[in-house]
């Protein structure tokens, strides 16, 4: 698995297996910035997540804005992300940062908690984290 995105099925060339995309279904984009929001501000605030903090900046706001234009493009809305930078390149641009298994489980953990506390409906938040499972794991660049 590598950057496969819940919306879509490679074998169809992109288009959506659903006629509702996961970015309508969890409410647009004032939903998905939400839960970004809530995933930063764990990452903040919980002690066990200061690793996978200690390597942000110190002003996350532009992580923030990053993370958000991301994923609204990956769950099936607006390509917001690729209109500023081009192809997301994920794994190439996460190799300044040391991640091994321990980092993708942080980072996994930080946003199954923001998913739970924003609410989202189970049999989503299971799809989600499937594929955000996917794409943590191929992030990792060092070994443990
Ligand atoms: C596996 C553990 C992960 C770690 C430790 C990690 C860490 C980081 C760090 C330190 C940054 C730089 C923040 C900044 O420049 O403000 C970053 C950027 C980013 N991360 Fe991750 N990340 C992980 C997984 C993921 C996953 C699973 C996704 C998407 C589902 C993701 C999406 C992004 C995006 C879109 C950016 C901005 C890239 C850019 O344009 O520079 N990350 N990540």
């Amino acid at each position: 698995m590598s950057d496969a995105r819940p919306g879509t099925e490679p074998d169809t060339g992109g288009e959506p297996v659903e006629a509702r995309p996961p970015f309508d279904t969890l409410g647009g984009e004032g939903s998905v910035r939400s839960l970004v929001d809530r995933f930063y501000d764990l990452m903040d605030l919980e002690l066990r997540f200061a690793g996978l903090r200690a390597l942000h900046p110190t002003d996350l706001s532009g992580s923030r804005d990053k993370l958000f234009w991301f994923l609204c493009g990956w769950l099936g809305g607006p390509n917001h992300y690729i209109e500023r930078f081009g192809h997301p390149r994920l794994r190439a641009r996460h190799l300044p940062f040391a991640i091994g298994s321990a980092e993708r489980d942080q980072w996994m953990a930080c946003m199954v908690q923001a998913m739970q506390e924003e609410g989202i409906e189970a049999a989503m938040a299971d799809r989600l984290q499937a594929a955000f499972q996917g794409t943590a794991d191929w992030m990792r660049n060092r070994p443990d």
